[in-house]
């Protein structure tokens, strides 16, 4: 009697909470490829969004690039009624305003979501600027897709209970899933308010605890180093372990078509970044054939050649 008893104050004490923490005011901070994606995912869904960057042009563009995107997604909901497009339009950009000043941004924030460099010095030098200015209920959020989120909270000491991760994926207007992180730490208010937000974003909102990668890199990560060891050992050919996932597995795209997409670089970063935290684990081991190329500039389909050649014969 007593558990149930407890399950269900516990129950209702979450609901109020939740309900008390909706987020409607978001800054966004990083005005690149993620940050973009997320603010306007965000406005478009009727939230006030303030994107910043360091960088004034990185700003302009992100608005140009939102703009045109908006314009995308207003001609394909919106087929019939040009005239509700163009609103759509014009009520997403009206949600939107850009800022170069984190901490002035942040004042007005029921969440802050950081989507820099990943690099967690970076990280942790804008955190520390902004805990001590956001107000006390804002949630501190990173977008960060192989640090550990509690690691970069150690920046914000006040709100240790109110940060977690919000992984989203690129592209992000498109992509539907979110992953949302709790550290140890992260509060049931905070976590409740982070699932609800993802869901007024139209996401697919999944959790999981603070470990390397989540759940899609955990996964996807160490698959595509092994199927360059693969490839490595003179096993099959780049081509072959493609069609071979492609027909065999189902997967949309083969292992090395994806390397190319995400980036080489990319991938070596994050294997690096965790085998020099985790050297017992073989999963997260470099993969040479993978650290050649970077080394000779083939990056993937951003370089024009990875795995594949996307030069212009
Ligand atoms: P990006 O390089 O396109 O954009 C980063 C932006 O942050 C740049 O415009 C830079 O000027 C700005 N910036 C750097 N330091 C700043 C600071 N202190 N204050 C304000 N702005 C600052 O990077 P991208 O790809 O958007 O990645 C951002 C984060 O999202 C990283 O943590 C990355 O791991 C994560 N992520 C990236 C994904 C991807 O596919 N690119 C997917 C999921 C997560």
């Amino acid at each position: 009697m007593l558990p149930l008893a407890n399950t269900l104050a516990r129950r209702s004490f979450s609901t109020s909470l939740a309900s008390s923490a909706v987020i409607k005011n978001v800054t966004v901070i990083g005005g690149g490829l993620m940050g973009s994606g997320i603010a306007q995912v965000a406005a478009q869904t009727g939230h006030k969004v303030i994107l910043v960057d360091l960088d004034e042009t990185v700003l302009s563009k992100a608005k140009n690039s939102i703009t045109a995107n908006l314009g995308r997604v207003a001609k394909k909901k919106f087929k019939d009624a040009p005239a509700e497009g163009e609103k759509f339009v014009a009520g997403a950009l009206a949600n939107l305003s850009t800022n170069t000043d984190a901490c002035e941004a942040a004042k007005s924030a029921d969440l802050v979501l950081e989507a820099i460099v990943e690099d967690l010095k970076v990280k942790h030098k804008l955190f520390s600027s902004l805990d001590p200015v956001a107000p006390a209920h804002t949630i501190f959020a990173s977008n960060t897709s192989s640090l550990s989120v509690e690691d970069i909270s150690q920046a914000a000491p006040s709100r240790k209970e109110k940060f977690g991760g919000l992984h989203f994926f690129n592209p992000v207007p498109v992509m539907k899933l979110l992953e949302v992180i709790r550290t140890p730490y992260t509060s049931d208010e905070t976590y409740q308010a982070m699932m609800e937000w993802g869901k007024a974003l139209g996401k697919v909102a999944i959790t999981c605890r603070d470990t390397p990668g989540f759940v899609v890199n955990r996964l996807l990560v160490p698959y595509l180093a092994e199927a360059a060891r693969l490839v490595e050992r003179g096993d099959a050919t780049t081509r072959d372990v493609d069609i071979a996932m492609k027909l065999g597995a189902g997967y949309p795209m083969g292992p090395f078509e994806l390397l190319d997409y995400v980036g080489l670089d990319t991938n070596k970063f994050v294997l690096d970044g965790w085998a020099k935290k985790f050297p017992d684990e073989p999963l997260f081991k470099p993969v040479p054939l993978v650290n050649e190329k970077v080394a000779q500039g083939k990056l993937g389909i951003k370089s024009g050649e990875g795995f594949y050649n996307y030069k212009k014969q």
